[in-house]
C-alpha cells in the first residue's frame, strides 16, 4: 500500500504506542491466539536493550508495530532448543490495526526487522504462534522460519503460563 512509512518509533511516542497495542488488544476475539503485553513489558517497551520496536505509519497515525525481543531473560528458554549457548538469539512478533489488515503491512513489518536482525549480526530468530492464527503463520513461512518444537506450557512473557505455541527458527547465519 503507497504512502504508508516503516520506522523505529521513537521514545516520545510511548502514549501513542501503548493506545495503538491496548485498542488492537481489545479487538482480539480468541485470546489464545494472541498473549497480551504485561505491565511490565509495557514500562520497559523503549528500553533499546530489551525491544526493537518498529512502526508503520499513516500519516502521523502509527497504525502497526512489530517488536523484536532482545532480552536475554525472556529468550532463555529457546537456547535447549538451537544448542548453542554462544549464539546472539532474537524473537518477533507483530501487530496490525483492525482496519488495516490484509494489505501486506505485518509482512512488510517483518521482512524490515528480519533485514535488520540479519544486519546487525543476530544467529537466531525466533517467532511464535498459535495453530489458528493463520495470518501469523504465513508471515512466519514468508519469511523461511521453520517450526521446531509445539510448545503446549508456553511462557508468555507475563508471569502467565501454559499457552500453546509453534515455535519457529531460522538461522541467519
Ligand atoms: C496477525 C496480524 C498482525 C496480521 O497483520 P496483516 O497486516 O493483516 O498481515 P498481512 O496483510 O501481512 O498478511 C499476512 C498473510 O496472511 C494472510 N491473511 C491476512 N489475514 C488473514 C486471515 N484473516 N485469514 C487467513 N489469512 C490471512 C494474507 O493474505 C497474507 O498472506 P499472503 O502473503 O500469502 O497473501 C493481524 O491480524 C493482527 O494484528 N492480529 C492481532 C494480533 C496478533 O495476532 N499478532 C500476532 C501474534 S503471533
Amino acid at each position: 500500500m503507497s504512502g504508508l512509512i516503516y520506522r523505529e518509533i521513537h521514545q516520545n511516542e510511548r502514549v501513542i504506542t501503548v493506545k495503538m497495542i491496548q485498542s488492537i488488544e481489545a479487538t482480539v476475539i480468541n485470546p489464545n491466539l494472541f498473549i497480551r503485553h504485561s505491565l511490565w513489558e509495557i514500562e520497559n517497551l523503549f528500553d533499546k536493550d530489551k525491544y526493537r520496536l518498529l512502526g508503520c505509519y499513516d500519516g502521523d497515525m502509527l497504525i502497526g508495530m512489530s517488536i523484536l525481543y532482545l532480552d536475554i531473560t525472556y529468550l532463555l528458554k529457546f537456547y535447549d532448543l538451537i544448542k548453542a549457548e554462544d549464539a546472539l538469539i532474537c524473537e518477533i512478533s507483530w501487530l496490525v490495526d483492525e482496519n488495516y489488515r490484509g494489505r501486506g503491512i505485518a509482512t512488510a513489518l517483518a521482512r524490515h526487522q528480519f533485514e535488520y536482525a540479519k544486519n546487525v549480526g543476530y544467529d537466531y530468530l525466533f517467532a511464535t504462534a498459535h495453530d489458528e492464527n493463520a495470518p501469523s503463520i504465513k508471515i512466519i513461512e514468508a519469511l523461511g522460519l521453520e517450526l521446531i518444537k509445539r510448545d503446549e506450557k508456553f511462557d508468555g512473557y507475563n508471569g502467565r503460563e501454559g499457552y500453546i505455541r509453534n515455535v519457529y527458527v531460522k538461522k541467519l547465519r
